[in-house]
């Protein structure tokens, strides 16, 4: 049966060429983020007889859980992958037994989630997907599950979850391994010549359990891939594809090793104020600087082949460098390699890390004995750092060494850049300063770091492999011709074109205040949407020609509801939970918020679950990330939505971070360069727009809603701004998302500093800020503030958030002005829509039928 519907969905459940196609991106992408991490030649192996055990085996996590979630057809788990692959999995015993464990601990999970919701805050209904149901760790590995397992061949899942709302508690095992699985291990290693251990957790692990069992043959990071996880990592397994992904953060070998490690959110018992006292001393700039050994350092992956990686050139033109390098496959099968720039810049006047990732090149296939020349470029500017006495990005006159590699830990310096002079690339106002400078940790070989060297390591550099003893090339650059930007912080220009002066010239202030707010998933008139998206904006408006656009979640794929219910009216309501949380509400609030099948006829959106954002760094492949853009981009056309949610790209601050698998890297030159690369690709599609996001400092989701980062700003411009900075400069992202947390005391949507100064005067931003969901309202930022800040959209917003703004009108306390530039800039995403589009043609055909 035929019905009106208001979307894009099909009434088929038949699978589309795109979801075919998108699937095959979602593999490749997998197949380049799995590291290897450690092998003694075991891997690859053929396919044959495979003991499996652990949580992950049959149970792979795809993804976190939170708003990140996609609800895909379905997943490929490691043992399923493992048997198309040609293997035969020998424990079934063990893995059904493990699956009846899973359905009791969730079956108890979901009466304390009951119990907890009772006690819910109602305003604090977002974080009801805090803490989800954490894996059981699994039944003993016995002796008989051995002998009937028929073979010397095992791999053991180790898999953890993680989420919104909620930071990895140590205590609970979220980071390490638990005892029970500790002894599973070791019986493995004892009982099987060949063991794999494979970590499918969303972000770095406690690998210390490899010093404490023996018999360990080969570590594979499996991170979390998305639909074709486990296809993916079977084919890696057995040899089909080399690894090919590096670490985008830095494993230490204890949680302590990291600085500040146990002021982190809830472990020194205070989640509303963060100090950042690590300053830029983040993963690899710290265990470099501090001389900390790491388990795995930043940019290191194993292959099943070997390269060589030599310097060919370097230059600098018009105020770029220019490395070349040839890299030559020097093994025995075919593989890709990563090349990596780091430089080490003068440690005359400020303090600087030991080096910082410069640019980075990942080859091609390349075949047994095949070379390519790997190009390496970035602006020289990119070596700049920040002065706090006077809000400059400054280049220091001195030496500043290229260093060539395979990992952060494996480089060899190849030329030197001379700068005559000290050069000001920037100068700026301060921003989001403080009152007093956060306390941070001692400078390496500071009086102060060598009293404290039993804390925080002794000073001076880490021996990071590199080899200097050759004679470099020293290539001299002129202060004078680099170029100075002084920026200037006046109020910026309201977007304006005839399509949106048209619109909003009749509108009077009580439309555009209904213009800066959105909807949420329910309610609401709507001239289209796109079931399961997140929210739309306003459809209160449609009588004065604006329709209401989609906005749907990411960064995994698009999160959308998978099969729904028509009601009679043309409305949908999703047949299964969209989120993983609702699983386990209470039986009658879940029938009441979903559909029947049964009685009504069903529409069916099938979304890709691509691997999370870290499993995608991973890759460090610019160009696979632009493809998995275009294909999100493409099922955004196909589903009527304009704005992604995506990509995250908060910084790994700290591995407990319970979003971390969403974000990228804990380095900014990475994630901004992933974050690009999936904008363009995304972008390329008309009308489809991303929304980096959560900008910026949301490093921390325990009390997410109130904490408060405590940065100073050289570190906060030079780590945890700068990633964005790269995706809307190289990726033209047409969307942010402001972060639920303060910065310096001021909750971010409303912070005139981040959203007008650095965003839109000294970054030229002019698209659409908007502000995490029920980000601003009582007891948060307030919602008029966020509008003078330059926050354009309230999400999901409500009504509550319309009267304000009126009432603030009315009182003076809100200025039109303000009011006027964020509708313009809500106004160009929606007519730059497709929706619009069809919005338009519609009412052209009403009016020719009238
Ligand atoms: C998350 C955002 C997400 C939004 C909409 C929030 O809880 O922090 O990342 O886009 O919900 O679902």
């Amino acid at each position: 049966m035929k019905m009106k519907i208001r979307n894009k969905t099909a009434f088929t459940d038949a699978e589309t060429t795109l979801e075919k196609e998108n699937r095959e991106v979602s593999y490749r992408a997998a197949l380049e983020g799995i590291v290897l991490l450690e092998n003694d030649g075991t891997l690859p192996l053929s396919p044959g007889k495979i003991a499996l055990y652990g949580a992950g085996a049959d149970m792979t996590i795809k993804g976190g859980t939170g708003s990140g979630e996609v609800n895909e057809r379905r997943v490929v788990s490691v043992k399923e992958g493992l048997e198309k692959a040609g293997f035969t999995v020998t424990t079934e015993k063990w893995i059904d037994g493990y699956a009846r464990e899973y359905r009791k601990g969730e079956e108890e999970y979901k009466a304390e989630f009951q119990r907890r919701l009772r006690s819910f805050r109602k305003d604090d209904i977002i974080n009801i997907m805090s803490s989800p149901y954490q894996y059981p760790f699994g039944q003993p590995v016995t002796m008989k599950d051995v002998e009937e397992s028929g073979t010397d061949t095992c791999v053991y899942v180790v898999a953890r979850q993680a989420g919104e709302g909620a930071d990895r508690k140590l205590e609970r095992k979220e980071y390490s391994l638990s005892d029970e699985e500790k002894q599973n291990i070791a019986m493995c290693a004892a009982n099987y010549e060949k063991l794999i251990v494979v970590i499918n957790t969303g972000s770095v692990f406690d690998m210390n359990f490899l010093d404490e069992i023996e018999g360990i043959n080969a570590v594979v990071y499996l991170a979390q891939q998305g639909m074709e996880g486990g296809r993916a990592f079977a084919d890696i397994l057995c040899g089909k594809v080399s690894p090919s992904a590096k670490t985008v953060d830095t494993w230490p070998k204890k949680y302590e090793d990291i600085p500040c490690a146990m002021e982190y959110s809830y472990l020194n018992g205070n989640t509303e104020e963060e100090y950042y006292r690590e300053g830029i001393y983040v993963g690899y700039r710290y265990f470099d600087t501090y001389d900390k050994e790491p388990k795995y350092p930043f940019g290191y992956g194993l292959s099943y082949t070997t390269f060589s990686v030599k310097a060919q050139s370097a230059e600098v033109s018009d105020s770029y460098v220019k490395v070349t390098a040839e890299v030559t496959n020097t093994g025995s099968r075919p593989g890709k390699e990563i090349v990596q720039l780091y430089v080490s810049c003068p440690q005359s006047g400020m303090a600087k890390e030991y080096q910082r990732l410069a640019a980075f090149a990942k080859t091609k296939e390349l075949a047994r004995g095949e070379s390519e020349t790997a190009v390496l470029r970035f602006p020289v500017s990119d070596l700049a750092s920040f002065r706090e006495e006077d809000a400059s990005f400054v280049l220091e006159a001195g030496d500043y060494i290229l260093r060539l590699g395979t990992s952060s830990r494996d480089t060899e310096a190849a030329a030197v850049l001379v700068l005559d002079q000290e050069a000001v690339t920037e100068v700026c106002d301060h921003v989001c300063l403080r009152a007093v400078r956060v306390n941070e940790i001692p400078m390496p070989g500071s009086d102060e770091q060598e009293n404290d060297a039993s804390e925080n390591g002794a000073p001076g550099f880490a021996d990071t492999g590199e080899r200097e003893d050759v004679d470099l090339e020293r290539i001299h650059v002129k202060a004078e011709e680099i170029e100075k930007v002084v920026h200037s912080y006046e109020e910026p220009d309201s977007y304006s074109s005839p399509v949106t002066d048209r619109l909003l010239a009749p509108l009077s202030v009580g439309d555009l205040c209904e213009l800066v707010v959105g909807s949420g998933m329910t309610g609401q008139k709507r001239f289209f949407e796109a079931p399961g998206a997140a929210g739309y904006t306003t459809g209160e408006l449609l009588e004065k020609g604006i329709p209401n656009i989609c906005l749907a979640d990411g960064p995994a794929g698009l999160r959308l509801q998978k099969v729904s219910a028509v009601t009679r009216d043309g409305k949908v309501k999703g047949v299964e939970p969209q989120i993983s949380v609702m699983n386990y509400l209470p039986d009658i609030i879940r029938n009441r918020m979903l559909g029947n099948p049964e009685k009504r006829p069903c529409v069916y959106q099938f979304a890709t679950s691509f691997p999370t954002g870290t499993a995608l760094a991973q890759s460090w492949n610019t160009a696979l990330l632009e493809e998995v853009g275009e294909a999100v981009g493409k099922e955004m056309e196909a589903y009527g939505v304009t704005y992604w949610l995506a990509p995250g790209m908060n910084i790994h601050r700290n591995p407990l971070c319970g979003r971390n698998f969403e974000y990228y890297s804990e380095d900014p030159l990475l994630t901004g360069k992933m974050a690009a690369a999936i904008s363009r690709g995304v972008q390329s599609r008309r009308g489809c727009f991303v929304t980096v996001k959560h900008f910026c400092c949301n490093n921390q989701e325990d009390n997410r809603n109130h904490t408060n980062a405590n940065v100073n700003e050289r570190a906060l411009r030079e780590i945890y701004l700068r990633g964005f900075r790269i995706a809307l400069r190289e990726g033209g992202a047409k969307s942010v998302m402001s972060c639920y947390n303060k910065v310096n005391g001021t909750y971010v949507n409303n912070s005139y500093d981040l959203l007008t100064k650095v965003l839109r005067n000294e970054w030229g931003f002019s698209g659409l800020v908007m502000t995490d969901w029920f980000a601003t309202g009582k007891g948060l930022g307030s919602h008029s503030a966020a509008i003078e800040a330059g926050n354009d959209l309230i999400m999901p917003g409500g009504r509550g958030a319309v009267r304000e703004l009126k009432k603030k009108v009315r009182s003076g306390e809100l200025e039109v002005t303000a009011l006027q530039r964020c509708s313009a800039n809500v106004l160009r995403g929606i007519v730059e829509s497709r929706i619009y589009q069809a919005y338009r043609k519609k009412n052209a055909a009403k009016k020719k039928d009238e």
